[in-house]
């Protein structure tokens, strides 16, 4: 079971009855693209209740990393499962919350002393990294950047801009919330070229936001995607995230990086900020955290995370569950799942890079380890953004037994388990060159 194989019609007859009582009782806000109908996973192989096998690369939106259902991740599960489910971190103590607080201690992008805040997803994580930023400030302006998600509560919301669908009919946003042109070289915001560029998409933040619009003391935190996930898998330059270094640090702003999706080894490194060697103040990690449990961790500066009991809690955040699923991950991606996310991601990158010489279609392959994104254009000169291509392949790729995701209006992400062979790496890149050259894209 290690290559995707398409037995019935898609949707099969299982599949479309449960979507079909679905549609009936599940709130219509979520956005379904195709009709996959989960049974079970195992590595990067999923099956529907159809018994279809599909090779996924989209892990639940980044967030399967070690793999569907890891041996050893369940095993760690129902260890902790069998000892006890709940006993509220908040009011109590237990000793998996102590061990990941000190793993990621060790391992969080920054040096000194640090303290870690747990939650249940990303939104949540966010939201204590906008409270604590404000607390610890005294301030309560926050950045962040065009393109970006960052969660859907309403504190977070206010931060994420990724689609206008996402904040329409729910503004006011919260107030004192601004944003700047992110670094997205394929797009350079300020009509530059990579090569000569000294983050010139900075100076709107530097020059105009920080002197028409908001009085730095007043700003709390930037709110950063090291890579854009939702936005598009955009990577900037270094010197982008170097320069915003530079202007948090000399107006004592905070620097957040959201590594909800971009975190966790996905890149390659724990942290994807870690490729561009800069220390920010605050990290916030979900998704592959605990390789599909629900987990939310904010981890700051010890001199930042300074609240006092009573000021922010959560009473599932840090579920012991939760928390030994998130230690196993974490022993397993040190291990060898960065490594693997290195290789695998570099030569998928690699041939994809292939794919973008024959087909026209592709304007930019871009990505860290397995994060990779596709940005589909319909002319490579004009950049216009094939939105309808690009919805139409990742059906096709759908069809033909691959599971892929959009990012942004025009770019497919691939976000697999970060087990993924190169042998599946392979396949995934033959069904995609398969979808663009049938669909004559
Ligand atoms: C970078 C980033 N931050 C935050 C979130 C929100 O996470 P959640 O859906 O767990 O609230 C996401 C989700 O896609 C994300 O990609």
């Amino acid at each position: 079971m290690d290559k995707p194989s398409i037995k019935t019609p898609l949707p099969g007859p299982k599949a479309r009855a449960i979507i079909e009582r679905d549609g009936k009782v599940v709130s219509p806000s979520y956005t379904r693209g195709y009709p996959f109908v989960m049974a079970r996973g195992t590595g990067a192989i999923v099956e529907d209740v159809d018994g279809n096998l599909f090779l996924d690369c989209a892990a639940g939106i980044a967030v399967n990393s070690t793999g569907h259902s890891h041996p050893e991740v369940v095993a760690a599960i129902i260890d902790q499962a069998q000892k006890f489910l709940h006993m509220s971190g908040t009011d109590f103590y237990y000793e998996p919350q102590v061990r990941l607080a000190e793993a990621f201690n060790e391992m969080a992008p920054f040096s000194g002393e640090k303290r870690s805040f747990f939650s249940n997803s990303g939104t949540e994580a966010n939201e204590a990294a906008i409270k604590l930023a404000r607390y610890v400030t005294k301030r309560y302006g926050m950045i962040a950047f065009l393109g970006s998600f960052h969660g859907r509560t309403l504190g977070s919301l206010a931060l994420t801009s990724s689609k206008a669908i996402q904040r329409r009919g729910f503004g006011p946003m919260q107030a004192g919330t601004f944003h700047a042109p992110y670094g997205n070289c394929y797009r350079c915001p300020v009509g530059l070229k990579p090569e000569s560029c000294q983050a010139e998409c900075l100076d709107f933040l530097e020059h105009q936001l920080l002197v028409h619009l908001i009085s730095p003391d007043e700003v709390a935190a930037v709110v950063v995607e090291p890579i854009q996930g939702e936005g598009g898998y955009v990577v900037p330059e270094p010197k982008f995230h170097h320069r915003l270094r530079e202007i948090t640090k000399k107006h004592g702003i905070l620097l957040i990086c959201d590594e909800v999706q971009s975190g966790m080894g996905r890149t390659g490194k724990m942290f994807a900020i870690e490729h561009f060697g800069v220390e920010p103040d605050m990290v916030t990690v979900a998704k592959g955290v605990a390789s599909g449990l629900p987990l939310g961790v904010t981890t700051a500066r010890g001199e930042v995370m300074s609240w006092p009991p009573g000021s922010h809690a959560s009473t599932f955040g840090g579920n012991p569950v939760s928390c030994a699923a998130a230690l196993k991950t974490i022993e397993l991606l040190k291990n060898s799942l960065m490594r693997n996310a290195t290789e695998v991601g570099g030569f998928m990158f690699d041939r994809l890079r292939e794919l973008q010489q024959k087909h026209q279609i592709i304007g930019d392959v871009r990505g860290r380890g397995l994060m990779i994104g596709i940005e589909l254009v319909r002319d490579r000169v004009t950049k216009e953004r094939a939105t309808t291509e690009r919805d139409k392949i990742v059906d096709d790729c759908f069809k033909r037994g691959l599971l892929v995701l959009g990012a942004g209006k025009n770019a497919i992400r691939i976000s697999p388990p970060l087990v993924l062979s190169k042998a599946q790496a392979e396949t995934a890149v033959r069904i995609i060159d398969e979808a663009l050259a049938e669909n004559r894209l």
